[in-house]
């Protein structure tokens, strides 16, 4: 046990800040509706990224896996806080950890309200959970935008 105690904390100890940066290409809003409620009128929001990211640092002996993890911070028309995880990726091997993406939400992103006009602009994070061998989970920030970015009033689709 006690062993099991000091591996876990050493692995703790031994976490290093890894350096990404994230910015935001561009962010469009469409009105649309689901397919579980066709009849509803709501705002869907596209957001295209650009993520460069060098996590070597977080893979050691006791690195099991990397979840990562692209999240959206704003608060909403309601004066409520949300954060909405928009993209995710798996990272295995300290081979793939120099991370070089532009993509898009791979997740639907729309707000309770049903639009995002009157949402505050969101800023959007990076972030990482690290399983390990041995021990717990542990959570970090890898990159994040450097300014709030607003959602844009919705495209009108012709
Ligand atoms: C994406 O970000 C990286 C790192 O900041 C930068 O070198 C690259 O030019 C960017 N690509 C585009 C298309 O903006
Ligand atoms: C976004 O980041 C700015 C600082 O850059 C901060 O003042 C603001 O509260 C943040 N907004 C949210 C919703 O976290």
């Amino acid at each position: 046990m006690a062993m099991l105690a000091a591996i876990a904390l050493s692995s703790f100890v031994l976490i290093a800040t890894p350096k990404g940066e994230l910015s935001l290409a561009s962010i469009k809003v469409f009105p649309g509706s689901s397919r579980r409620l066709p009849n509803v009128k709501q705002d869907f929001a596209f957001v295209n990224f650009n993520l460069s990211a060098d996590l070597t640092p977080l893979f050691h002996w006791n690195t099991k896996q990397l979840f990562l993890y692209l999240q959206a911070e704003y608060v909403d028309s309601k004066g409520v806080p949300n954060d909405v995880v928009i993209w995710d990726s798996i990272v295995r091997r300290k081979e793939d950890a120099v991370i070089n993406v532009m993509g898009r939400n791979k997740y639907v992103f729309r707000d309770l309200s049903r639009s995002f006009r009157k949402a505050q602009p969101a800023n959007y994070s990076l972030r990482y959970n690290l399983m390990p061998y041995v021990g717990v989970l542990t959570y970090g920030e890898a990159g994040r935008s450097s300014e709030p970015v607003s959602f844009p009033d919705p495209e009108t689709v012709s």
